[in-house]
């Protein structure tokens, strides 16, 4: 029996973005400010912390918030069946640790998910995406306090509540292993003189697994039609070389990332990472009931995001990787991205069979793209560049589904309108099939332009995957 070289009917084709970085209006309708807001734009990270520079991409974004309207009208057009989005916590609670929600944030989405309903296009909401808000960092010391994980709670009920029969996709923490790499945005807290950095970073996260799992109980108690997933940041480690010691090394690399989705598929910490902290003399505080909690709340499905894979050596012999997590060392038999992203849409396959053969859950795919500089030519947007990338991983999506059997339901590359680099504020770096007249130094217009890859993509989701020429 030869298998039909197709996508399954219902396939969920879409787009992603965030509110931090396409809102904009960051502090009107009573927002709060948050972590992201005090960044300004910079290749090397240091400086954007630093507040270096007197423009912060994230105030204005590319103005979603008053563009909402066109840009939806944009993605049906495109034929979206889903669109991810995250909602900026700071609209519904401006601190974070208030007992009432804002209304006038709240009752912007109530519109943005209107807007969508009109096109039959199912929303995919990601509750924290780097948007925690500064308040809960300067004055509660964030993610390593375990107070956020209450505040977190009613924060996710408030938006289960209020958006039910409207929402049924949740993903709670966009990228939860950021934390190893960007902890500034990602769990808020640092390390005091004589602390572990480490330490309080794996405490941090156990608050945000246990939160995560609570948030779970809280969706499916208010509405059984809930599905709720984990977001990985994911790039599979390959070896450099055959030596074993270099095997070993991307295993361990491996199994650093597999720990956080093993704790929300199969609800509880693995023997490995156990021992990992008794060798280490890291000690992570689990209050009563934490095991129970993490049990008992497991996800409906696993989502991450792919933009290239990795390697790894023993000796750490090869050239320092670019790439948006855990990047190891680089591959010498793949080209790369302007910013230094291997490209491999093979690695895509390898990461659905892994994610796939480990938990036999339903899959999205929730990033993926490629992020280049465009060029208006006569007005038009010739970006071949992306549609080839793009081509290549669809192509090994269909193939995971149709000839290993993984059980793949959604597909939103990432920034599927322009929007503000998460890694260094740029507006240069672009994802979209839509432009946005906007550049780094916050001049532009806004106007939207359709690129090639628009057309491109309308056609893909329209044969659901066969014609992809
Ligand atoms: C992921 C994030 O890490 O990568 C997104 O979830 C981000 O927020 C994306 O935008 C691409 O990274 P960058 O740095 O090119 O924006």
């Amino acid at each position: 029996m030869t298998a039909e070289k197709k996508f399954p009917e219902g396939f969920l084709w879409g787009g992603a973005t965030a509110a931090n970085q396409c809102e904009g209006a960051w502090d009107v309708d009573g927002k709060g400010p948050s972590v992201i807001d005090a960044l300004t734009c910079s290749r090397d990270f240091s400086e954007r912390f630093a507040g270096v520079g007197d423009y912060y991409p994230s105030h204005e974004g590319i103005d979603f918030y008053h563009h909402y309207k066109e840009d939806i009208a944009l993605f049906a057009e495109m034929g979206f069946k889903i669109y991810r989005l995250s909602i900026a916590w700071t609209r519904i609670f401006p601190q974070g640790d208030e007992s009432e929600p804002n209304e006038a944030g709240l009752a912007f989405y109530d519109n943005v998910f209107a807007e969508m309903a009109k096109y039959g296009i199912e929303p995919l909401v990601t509750i924290s995406h780097f948007e925690m808000p500064q308040y809960l960092v300067d004055h509660y010391g964030g993610w390593r306090n375990r107070k956020l994980i209450g505040f977190f709670e009613r924060y996710a009920t408030t938006l289960f509540e209020r958006y039910q029969g409207k929402v049924n996709y949740w993903l709670t923490f966009n990228e939860i292993n950021m934390a190893t790499f960007l902890p500034q945005i990602s769990i808020g807290s640092k390390a005091e003189a004589g602390e572990s950095q480490e330490e309080i970073m794996y405490q941090a996260l156990h608050h945000q697994f246990v939160a995560s799992a609570l948030a779970t109980k809280a969706a499916r108690a208010i509405d059984p039609e809930n599905r709720i997933g984990c977001m990985i940041a994911y790039a599979p480690v390959y070896p450099l070389s055959a030596k074993p010691e270099d095997v070993w090394a991307a295993q361990r690399k491996e199994e650093e990332k597999l720990f956080f989705s093993d704790v929300h598929a199969r609800g509880y910490y693995p023997p490995s990472k156990l021992a990992y902290f008794a060798t280490k003399g890291i000690n992570v505080t689990f209050e009563q009931g934490d095991e129970e909690i993490l049990a008992a709340h497991k996800v409906d499905f696993i989502s991450f995001s792919y933009y290239a894979s990795s390697a790894a050596s023993f000796a750490q012999s090869g050239v320092p990787g670019e790439g948006n997590a855990l990047m190891g060392e680089k591959n010498p038999y793949l080209a790369e991205s302007e910013w230094g992203w291997q490209v491999d849409p093979l690695g895509l396959r390898v990461a659905l069979n892994t994610f796939h053969s480990r938990y036999q859950l339903p899959l999205m795919v929730v990033e993926n793209g490629l992020g280049a500089v465009d060029e208006i030519v006569d007005g038009k947007i010739h970006d071949g560049y992306r549609i080839s990338y793009l081509r290549d991983h669809v192509k090994a999506m269909r193939d995971a589904i149709v000839l290993d059997g993984v059980e793949l339901i959604a597909y939103t590359s990432w920034g599927c309108i322009d929007l503000v680099s998460a890694g260094t504020g740029e507006m240069a770096k672009r994802y979209g099939y839509i432009h946005v007249d906007r550049n780094n130094d916050g001049s532009g217009s806004f106007d939207r332009l359709k690129k090639d890859s628009f057309h491109w993509y309308k056609k893909v989701i329209e044969s659901n995957g066969s014609d992809l020429e």
